[in-house]
């Protein structure tokens, strides 16, 4: 028995850093979170309640008024993001939210309300987390810290997809366009940035099937458990 390791997958928006991280969660038995679901949250409250960003004080307010928890949806299995007692999860990926989701995001003082939550969440280990500064801020000292980014075309295709399955009648081009402006905020932002540094493991799935990124991740996983059996 192995003891636990704390992974931060970090890298662009809609490039599948959940779904790696929820597959190599169960193939280790760890505890899957995703981090942007908690500004995902406080971006839709911002919403609901017309909280204004650059109102201090409406801010402050705000975010002494939420309640975020992840409950496990029996049916699915899965871990659910609640809103003060509302599970919000499919709400939260919807586009009004992901149009304003990078603002909230860059505001400070939300950023350290919620890297305080997340590092509670990961104080046993035993976490794989996707985000944006995970291996920078969250977890440091995170074992393994992987990287991923796709090219923007490749990725907006998959998002498309998804969301036409979903009912939305989006264009190809709409989705395109928030997601390099959420990349482009979330890497030049002043609090956090997304940044890649040395000690990142870069995995770009632009041409590998969900398959394979989850075994090259998982092998690094061993490399990092067995440091005495690499050749
Ligand atoms: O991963 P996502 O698309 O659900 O993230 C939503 C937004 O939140 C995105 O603009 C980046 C931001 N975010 C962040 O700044 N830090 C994180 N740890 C996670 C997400």
């Amino acid at each position: 028995m192995h003891s636990k390791i704390n992974i931060a997958i970090d890298g662009h928006s809609s490039c599948g850093k959940g779904t790696l991280a929820r597959e190599l969660a169960h193939e280790l038995g760890y505890t899957f979170i995703d981090s942007g679901s908690m500004y995902r949250a406080v971006a839709l409250y911002f919403l609901e309640n017309e909280i204004i960003s650059q109102n201090k004080n409406q801010v402050a307010q705000a975010l002494s008024q939420i309640q975020l928890e992840f409950v496990k949806n029996e049916h699915s299995g899965r871990f659910e993001i609640y809103l003060n007692n509302k599970s919000v999860e499919k709400r939260i990926r919807e586009m009004d939210v992901a149009a304003v989701v990078s603002d909230v995001a860059a505001l400070s003082v939300v950023r350290k309300t919620l890297v305080q939550m997340q590092q509670k969440l990961g104080a046993q280990k035993g976490v794989v987390m996707d985000g944006r500064d995970i291996g920078t801020v969250v977890f440091p000292q995170a074992e393994l810290k992987i990287f991923m980014t796709a090219d923007a075309e490749i990725r907006a295709e998959r998002r498309y997809k998804e969301l036409v399955a979903t009912g939305s009648d989006i264009t190809l081009n709409a989705v395109l366009s928030n997601l390099k402006s959420r990349d482009e905020i979330d890497s030049n932002r002043a609090d956090s940035p997304l940044t890649l540094t040395a000690d990142y493991r870069l995995l770009n799935n632009s041409h590998i099937s969900q398959k394979e990124q989850l075994q090259i991740a998982l092998q690094w996983v061993k490399e990092i458990q067995n440091p005495d059996q690499i050749a």
